[in-house]
């Protein structure tokens, strides 16, 4: 049968990528952020999964403000970045597996949850430098992904009640999928920004460490939080703290802490990077 071995949370922002493509990792502002990476990849090498379901949210380029769906998973073979790309070079597709990601779908259908099912799917920064963080020099390409796609840039966004449940949704889905796959749940973006509006740059690193601490042992603390409640205290763009609730609802009960590291800023981001290793 499949399982989920564990989780991994990841600020997801396009500076990354291109402080990636030009070597910045010793970089004074960008060594504190990377160095957040090699102990989240040792665990990687040791447990080495199969595949990736990466929880994430699409800026507006497979989706836009015409057409937003709030959940939309990957069912295609492969998915190619097609971000704007700061004038990075073109990066290999990501795998797909598109029986998994059917398995999935058929479940949490089943389940009542109301999805988009993509069988071609572009893909941009927020699932993209997430895999090449955990993933570098393109080895991405030895694991299978599954794109789950959420809403959180135009409202209204599923509650973070709604997410966790979805999580939980696909929790079940994977461990009644019967081939032997290991399989990690990614969930990227966060931790508290606003990129614009009257409080553009605005972070709350207390909120973040609650976030951080709660998500571990506690994340039913969130399930009463309102879209609004989020917005307030992580800013608009740190509503993308559902993606992490809903990886977090996939791993279930316990859960145990392996690293944890916290940068305030990446660009207008604070950065939150972490390894959870589910129960056996
Ligand atoms: C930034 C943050 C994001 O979540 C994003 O999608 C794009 C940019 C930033 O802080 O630069
Ligand atoms: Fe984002």
């Amino acid at each position: 049968m499949a399982r989920i071995v564990g989780g991994l949370t990841t600020s997801h922002i396009p500076a990354i990528g291109n402080a990636i493509h030009k070597n910045l990792f010793e970089d004074p502002y960008w060594k504190p952020f990377f160095d957040g990476y090699p102990p989240a990849r040792e665990w990687l090498a040791e447990v080495k999964p199969d595949i990736a379901i990466v929880i994430y949210n699409d800026h507006g380029l497979n989706f836009f403000l015409d057409k937003q769906p709030t959940f939309a998973f990957g069912a295609a073979p492969q998915y190619t970045n097609e971000d704007e790309g700061w004038g990075i070079p073109v990066i290999p597709p990501f795998k797909g597996d598109p029986a998994f990601s059917w398995h999935l779908i058929n479940s949490v259908v089943h389940e009542d949850f109301d999805l988009v099912t993509c069988q071609e799917m572009a893909v941009d920064h927020g699932f993209s430098v997430p895999m090449q963080l955990y993933w570098p020099n393109f080895s991405y390409t030895d694991i299978a992904t599954v794109p789950v796609m959420i809403n959180t840039v135009q409202h209204p966004l599923p509650s973070p009640a709604r997410c966790y449940r979805l999580g939980q949704a696909i929790g079940r889905a994977v461990a009644s999928y019967p081939e032997d796959k290991k399989v990690v749940v990614i969930g990227t973006g966060g931790l508290s920004h606003q990129l614009d509006g009257q409080r553009a740059g605005f972070i709350n690193k207390e909120f973040d460490l609650t976030c951080m601490e709660k998500i571990v042992d506690d994340p039913e603390y969130f399930l009463d939080y309102s879209i609004h409640d989020l917005v307030r205290l992580a800013g608009a763009q740190g509503a993308e703290f559902i993606l992490w609730l809903t990886m977090r609802g996939a791993l279930g009960g316990k859960v145990k802490q392996l690293h944890s590291n916290y940068h305030i800023p990446i660009s207008n981001t604070a950065a939150g990077t972490m390894v959870l290793e589910a129960a056996e």
